[in-house]
């Protein structure tokens, strides 16, 4: 069932819990169609992930639309939340312009990194009857290396307080990446709208993972991703299977009549 903003708030409210992962094109957008997941995000992590970018700050407009597509395509029964990329909410008017392209592009809901310098633009945003998902905690469109944050009181202090205004200027959900659970569990306490963690432990309204990670593609697994299942050795299974039978001349069989 295709959630809307209103749904996923009710979650918050009667205590279910929020399963989102990222997804980047058509083939698996289909498979995440049948799952039960309440939200499908399109990340900038599209690019480390897929095009093989050093890092998210590369990704643009242009690519996000592109994977946006190919998902909402095929994901067609799903809340389908999109990351803004680097550099395209530098301001209020910026941020209006580009979201309304992601959300032509099949966006119910676009994301933001960053804290209360991006309230005008989540308040520009909600005005206009946009739905934005907040994040906070590790930004990576912010660069260096992944970190825990709020690990000490003042810095856990300004992500609360961070939080706080982002929902005041109208967020309508937050991801938290990297901070302790405490902290994660205090923020969504104090917050109405559901946070969504990675990397922030089990007190959050719901759980966000990358796709890639929990199929156990990239070679280095993250602390805070877990491989559910181990496709990519499936897929190196299937590789090395083609190529060998290919060389051996056991690929295709010979021709029978009637097989396609
Ligand atoms: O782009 C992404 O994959 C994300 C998640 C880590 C939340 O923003």
């Amino acid at each position: 069932m295709k959630l809307d903003i209103q749904q996923v708030l009710k979650k918050k409210e009667s205590g279910q819990k929020i399963a989102m992962l990222t997804c980047y094109d058509y083939a698996f957008a289909r498979l995440l169609n049948n799952a039960d997941l309440d939200v499908v995000l399109v990340g900038d992590s599209v690019g480390t992930n897929v095009l093989g970018y050093a890092d998210v700050t590369a990704v643009t407009m242009q690519d996000m639309l592109h994977h946006l597509r190919a998902v909402a395509r095929g994901a067609t029964a799903k809340f389908i939340l999109c990351d803004m990329p680097y550099r395209s909410y530098e301001s209020a008017s910026q941020a209006l312009a580009n979201a309304r392209m992601l959300i032509e592009g099949g966006a119910t809901a676009v994301k933001m990194e960053g804290g209360k310098e991006i309230a005008p633009c989540i308040a520009a945003l909600t005005a206009e009857g946009i739905g934005v998902c907040a994040h906070i905690g590790f930004t990576p469109q912010k660069g260096g290396k992944a970190a825990v944050q709020g690990k000490d009181p003042l810095q856990a202090k300004a992500l609360l307080d961070s939080a706080l205004v982002l929902q005041e200027n109208g967020a309508c959900m937050m991801v938290l990446e990297l901070m302790p659970p405490e902290l994660a569990g205090e923020i969504t306490n104090a917050l109405k709208i559901p946070t969504i963690g990675i990397g922030a432990g089990s007190r959050c309204d719901g759980q966000v993972q990358v796709l890639y990670d929990i199929m156990g593609f990239p070679e280095r697994v993250f602390r805070h991703a877990k491989v559910f299942a181990p496709v990519r050795s499936s897929a190196e299974q299937a590789i090395a299977a083609f190529a060998t039978a290919v060389k051996r001349g056991e690929f295709p069989e010979s021709f029978t009549q009637g097989s396609k």
